[in-house]
């Protein structure tokens, strides 16, 4: 079997929040008539620019054309050589080389009739507790609208929530101890999100200030690179500490400078499930624990990371992805699925998930920015909720 095309759709789809995400959508093809899906997820984000899919297109078809969807190491290689990692969260060029390899795993998939957690060796979990995001307040009404989606969730069945902090530091607090006076121990805080957005010491000082409201994990509790100050709010917070992972490079750094309790583990960021399957393994080696972090995609990238996540060992730590929760349509026939607040990974073969090409069509356009601030983009709210 050999790839005879590769096709991109750009897609813009908004949350319920009123922020509108562009994706690519990408279709392998090849000459036994099989297509394996892939999604480049949420470009979203800072540095605020978009790719020329036309190019981006042609540069891919000639990297991939006539190539084994099975030929592993060589197209890892070519992918890695062609979009080198830039070291930070939202590199683009990992969010290109994951919608490719989440493409060739499906493809992969279909064509042995095996699901990708039963390629990947088979699922150690059965499903992938989630936590659901609280995005940032930035007034008081925020706080409220934040409380009335806890209480919504809550009735839904998600126990788990994951704060994002590091904002208006005012705000966060008040948010977080109205939580705990209104719901009390019916929920669980599983982090607070810092999103390095602020320096070791201003996430210490603030950790110190709400521990006793309970949260299991701090996340990215100081500048974005700054592995001495995460280690740091480990070793004084004693509260565990978890950062993204941008690369194996990152991942040893981080475990030899036992500068984290848990490493999040992001296809979008690492480059799709073949270098994820680097760090488990680094992750295993280094005795460290894993979640699967997520930059919200829809259901075919959701549906990579619950096949990655549920045939992970070293997954103990509820993860994040929940887009299909957050975005107001998909260009799947069936979004995945969430039971009890947990992910669950389609049945496949592949991904297991099916394309709808009247969806796909009228989701398609070009990617594109929404006016408003720079900053919306990092608190992850639109100018139209
Ligand atoms: C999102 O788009 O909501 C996420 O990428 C944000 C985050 O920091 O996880
Ligand atoms: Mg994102």
């Amino acid at each position: 079997t050999a790839i005879t095309a590769v096709r991109l759709t750009p897609v813009n789809v908004a949350r319920s929040t009123g922020l509108v995400c562009g994706h690519v959508i990408v279709e392998l093809e090849t000459d036994a008539g099989h297509v394996g899906l892939g999604e480049m997820s949420d470009f979203q984000h800072l540095p605020r620019f978009h790719p020329d899919l036309g190019d981006l297109t042609s540069s891919l078809q000639s990297m991939l054309a006539g190539t084994d969807p099975l030929a592993a190491n060589r197209i890892a290689r070519l992918l890695e050589e062609a979009f080198p990692s830039a070291g930070s969260l939202y590199d683009k060029g990992a969010v290109i080389r994951c919608g490719i390899d989440t493409a060739l795993w499906d493809l992969r998939g279909k064509l042995s009739g095996r699901s990708v957690s039963d390629l990947l060796g088979g699922a150690v979990h059965a499903a992938l507790p989630v936590a659901y995001p609280v995005f940032r307040a930035r007034s008081r009404d925020d706080v409220e609208a934040n409380l009335d989606l806890v209480a919504d969730r809550l009735a839904q069945g998600f126990t788990m929530f994951r704060v994002y902090v590091g904002g208006d530091l005012e705000l966060d607090e008040m948010f977080l101890r109205a939580l705990r006076t209104r719901f009390g121990d019916r929920i669980e805080i599983k982090s607070l999100d810092f999103s390095n957005l602020l320096p070791a010491t201003g996430a210490l000082r603030f950790i110190e200030r709400t521990r006793d409201l309970g949260y299991a994990l701090v996340e990215a509790p100081a500048l974005a690179g700054d592995v001495a100050g995460l280690g740091e709010v480990r070793r004084r917070a004693l509260v565990p500490v978890s950062e993204h992972v941008y690369d194996a490079a990152s991942a040893l750094r981080l475990a030899t400078e036992r500068a984290v309790d848990v490493l999040n583990v992001g296809l979008f960021a690492l480059g799709g499930i073949t270098p994820a399957l680097r760090v488990a393994a680094i992750a295993e080696a280094a005795g460290l624990d894993c979640l699967v972090g997520t930059t919200q995609e829809l259901s075919i990238g959701t549906a990579a990371a619950a096949h990655f996540g549920v045939a992970t060992a070293a997954v103990t730590v509820a993860s994040d992805p929940v887009g299909p929760l957050l975005y107001r349509s998909d260009v799947v026939v069936d979004p995945v699925a969430y039971t009890g607040g947990a992910l669950q990974a389609p049945p496949g073969p592949g991904l297991g998930v099916h394309l709808d090409p009247d969806r796909l069509r009228e989701l398609s356009g070009p990617l594109r920015w929404d006016r408003g601030a720079t900053t919306t983009i990092i608190d992850r709210v639109g100018s139209t909720p």
